[in-house]
């Protein structure tokens, strides 16, 4: 029996239960148009019978299927052939420890764990995901793929298409939305960047059209197979904390496919018997782009059994739009108004017991230089979690003895502009513009003549404060 036979598609709607084929490139349900699930019947799958067994792949790591951080789970997400499998050797990463940042955060020593996504091949989580949708674009032989992104999903897709050299890539970017790093990713991979003047709402928007009516694999989060990537982070937390499952993941909040891909994976162990209880979820948005937010705690929208009320959402929208209202934060990788995947994150959080709450620039940028002062660089947008983590343990809504991890999603270096920035005593007038006055653990270079004396000075001045 093919790995294939046992994989369909299905809307996550509970209205709508015709399956469709994993060989079909859809986005959406063609009846209803709600957001599809990559699902399994788990009877037929050999899912080992303890997630300890997974432990075997350990030792073999001449093998790209097992080397892969999302690929030696594969039994989890099985709607690959072994032999179409696109890897990169993603997923290399590391759960650690890290007390500075509890501190910062209010919980006791070894209460707080940071999940380093910035280590993966393009520098973030995004490649968990890529992979899988790398695969499926193998599986039904693209040659042209696109995405629009704040700039990780396209870094991520244009490394995949150049290693594996199976498909062509265009990117869809917001014309001055995107940081240095991402956009320099793309351009050396070799991907046709398109930079669109408009944010990643209005991209996202046109390149679902241009991808329908030309034919090109779409590889944003509203295709369902890369999502199914994504939950191999949850696998590799569990994974480092000797399989005892957290008390909370706090997780940015953006075009919301980590989040759902989360619950996802989450559900699915329980319902395979592989855990048995689930942590809680905490999704934080940036204050700029705090749909998320508004909407789950101000205005009460729930996953309410697969039937969110939609109006709620629609009167969201319309008001946003009435007072031309678009996203607006430097952590640049969740300045999104529109997140495609809110309803899957609401069933991740109605699952988990969830909570969101939303983070301005300047906790941000103070929760970033905490944990990059930990040793643990990332971008903006990753350090929301923290940020959130903080409010949260300030709200007594975290205790201080809970068990806590936060993810970081992007590496460091993908935006050195906002870490200069933040630092430097002369550049922070873009910080100033968005409202970050203070600077709260500001590092600033120390400016010397270049002559020994003034230098050694400065280095005494050092030594004795
Ligand atoms: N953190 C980083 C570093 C990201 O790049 C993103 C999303 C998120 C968090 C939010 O994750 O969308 O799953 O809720 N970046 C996308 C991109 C939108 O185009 O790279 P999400």
């Amino acid at each position: 029996m093919s790995a294939t036979d046992f994989a369909f598609q299905k809307s996550i709607s509970p209205d709508s239960p015709e399956t469709f084929d994993i060989g079909q490139v859809l986005t959406s349900c063609p009846r209803t148009n709600d957001l599809l699930d990559v699902e399994y019947d788990w009877n037929r799958v050999a899912v080992p019978s303890s997630l300890r067994e997974f432990e075997r792949r350990w030792g073999n790591r001449r093998d790209p299927l097992d080397f892969s951080g999302v690929r030696r789970f594969r039994e989890l997400l099985p709607f690959a052939p072994d032999d179409q499998i696109v890897t990169i050797g993603e997923g290399q990463t590391i759960l650690q420890k890290c007390d500075s940042v509890a501190r910062y955060v209010g919980l006791k020593p070894g209460g707080l764990h940071l999940q380093y996504e910035g280590l993966n091949p393009s520098g973030s989580f995004k490649d968990n995901g890529m992979t899988a949708a790398a695969t499926h674009a193998r599986m039904v032989g693209a040659k042209v793929a696109a995405c629009a992104s704040t700039g990780n999903t396209s870094a991520s897709l244009a490394i995949y298409a150049g290693v594996s050299g199976l498909f062509r890539v265009i990117v869809f970017v917001g014309s001055g939305k995107i940081a240095y790093g991402k956009l320099s990713q793309a351009l050396d991979y070799g991907a046709t960047t398109l930079q669109i003047r408009g944010d990643f709402d209005d991209a996202l928007r046109q390149v679902r059209d241009v991808c329908r009516d030309a034919g090109i694999y779409l590889c944003n989060s509203v295709n369902p197979f890369r999502l199914e990537g994504q939950k191999t982070i949850i696998y590799r937390i569990l994974e480092s904390l000797n399989w005892e499952v957290p008390d909370w993941i706090v997780v940015p909040g953006g075009n919301l496919g980590n989040s759902s891909a989360f619950g996802k994976a989450l559900l699915e162990l329980k319902t395979l018997g592989l855990i048995e209880t689930l942590p809680r979820l905490a999704v934080i948005n940036a204050a700029g782009a705090n749909t998320l937010f508004e909407l789950y705690e101000q205005r009460g929208l729930r996953w309410n059994g697969g039937r969110p009320d939609q109006t709620l959402v629609d009167a969201f929208y319309a008001d946003m739009d009435a007072k031309g209202r678009r996203a607006d934060t430097l952590a640049s990788a969740i300045e999104i108004n529109r997140p495609v995947n809110l309803k899957k994150c609401l069933r991740a959080l109605d699952a988990c017991h969830g909570i969101v709450r939303e983070a301005n620039d300047a906790e941000i940028l103070d929760a970033k230089a905490m944990i990059g002062a930990g040793g643990f660089g990332c971008e903006p947008a990753s350090a929301a979690s923290v940020a959130g983590a903080r409010l949260l343990r300030q709200e007594g809504i975290i205790a201080p003895s809970d068990r806590v991890v936060c993810i970081l999603t992007g590496h460091q270096l993908k935006d050195p502009d906002a870490t200069v920035g933040y630092h430097s005593v002369d550049l922070g007038s873009k910080l100033a513009d968005k409202g970050v006055t203070r600077r709260l653990y500001q590092n600033s270079p120390i400016v010397v003549d270049n002559d020994f004396a003034t230098i050694m000075e400065a280095v005494r001045r050092l030594q004795v404060s």
